[in-house]
């Protein structure tokens, strides 16, 4: 395992964020229906009396509004938390100093002088890594940011990242991927274990996998909107792995199946950032932490997740 830069160390220490693609979200999350503005300051709220202060935004979330919501929700604490958001290269931003503009618009709406991370949302191949990368290394230069990561990156990509910013003494902080009990690809193609070794934060996002683990759904009463295509051939499978996340829940002691889910993701080595829509959510997903998985649970898990996703 390499060295921890000094710069990234604080990811490693954090065990849960909170993410944020929630606040604002009308597309795929029905921001507006069945929960408003005052529900998600109560999630951040819940979040943050409950240790979790990491918090995952990004300037596409609602078209902004995300990013403008946590900055009226960090008007009214007096704690400190931390932000990470994210630059989307959308083809016809492509070009020298779009990065650091953006992210000026997006302290601008946060109402923040500077960010702990900023990340790429996606790779594109219509920017070298190596300028996307210079990009990110003059945003920490100017001081907009604390620590640079990028999100949905394969390992090459990733590896590219890595090494374009070292030449600059840049450390590359983060990798933000899909990584849940339902998608363990960034487990099987070794991603997570090269992140492991360079010391970059493997944080995982759709840890619910978009609530399905948290058993409210089924094939018979799917999730609303966009989620129930994109999940109808697993919906009807996921009884045996929920029927073992169940008694794990109950040994220790009646953890909730969305508990035994975030739990699995901390103990893989991973940083998840459940979203959550309200207090309650946030409350629940709290209760992922303070406790562990043993290696046989932990094993039991990925046997039925392999059975039910392979
Ligand atoms: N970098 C990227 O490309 C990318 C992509 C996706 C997400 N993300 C980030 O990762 C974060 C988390 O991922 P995600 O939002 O896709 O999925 P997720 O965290 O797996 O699921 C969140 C959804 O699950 C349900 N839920 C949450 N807590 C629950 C609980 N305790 N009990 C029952 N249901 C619960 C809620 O939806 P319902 O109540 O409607 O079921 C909530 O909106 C996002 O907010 C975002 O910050 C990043």
């Amino acid at each position: 395992m390499a060295e921890i830069s000094s710069e990234t160390r604080f990811l490693h220490a954090i065990e849960m964020g909170l993410g944020a693609w929630q606040w604002g979200d009308r597309i795929v999350w029905q921001y507006g229906h069945g929960y408003s503005s005052s529900d998600v300051q109560q999630a951040f709220l819940a979040s943050l009396n409950e240790g979790i202060r990491f918090i995952d935004t990004a300037e596409i979330y609602g078209n902004g509004r995300s990013e403008q919501l946590l900055g009226q929700f960090l008007k009214e604490i007096d704690q400190p938390v931390l932000i990470a958001t994210k630059f989307l290269p959308f083809p016809w931003r492509l070009f020298k100093g779009t990065l650091p503009r953006a992210l000026k618009a997006s302290l601008g709406r946060l109402g923040a002088e500077s960010v702990d991370l900023y990340q790429i949302h996606w790779p594109t191949p219509l920017m070298s890594i190596d300028t996307m990368m210079e990009e990110l290394a003059e945003c920490v230069k100017s001081g907009m940011t604390r620590t640079v990561g990028i999100s949905n990156f394969g390992q090459s990509r990733m590896l590219a990242a890595y090494s374009a910013l070292a030449r600059r003494n840049v450390p590359l902080a983060s990798n933000q991927v899909h990584y849940s009990l339902l998608n363990r690809a960034v487990e099987k193609n070794g991603t997570l274990a090269r992140c492991k070794e360079l010391g970059i934060r493997l944080i995982a996002y759709s840890p619910i996998e978009m609530g399905l683990l948290s058993g409210k759904y089924s094939a018979d009463s799917p999730p609303p909107g966009a989620r129930a295509r994109n999940y109808t051939g697993l919906l009807p499978k996921l009884g045996p792995l929920l029927k073992l996340m169940t008694e794990i829940g109950q040994d220790h002691g009646g953890k909730s199946h969305t508990q035994v889910a975030l739990n699995w993701v901390i103990c893989k080595g991973a940083l998840p950032i459940p979203g959550a829509k309200n207090a309650a959510q946030a409350q629940e997903n709290a209760g992922g932490l303070g406790w562990r998985l043993t290696e046989d649970e932990v094993a039991r898990l990925d046997q039925v997740s392999d059975t039910v996703t392979g």
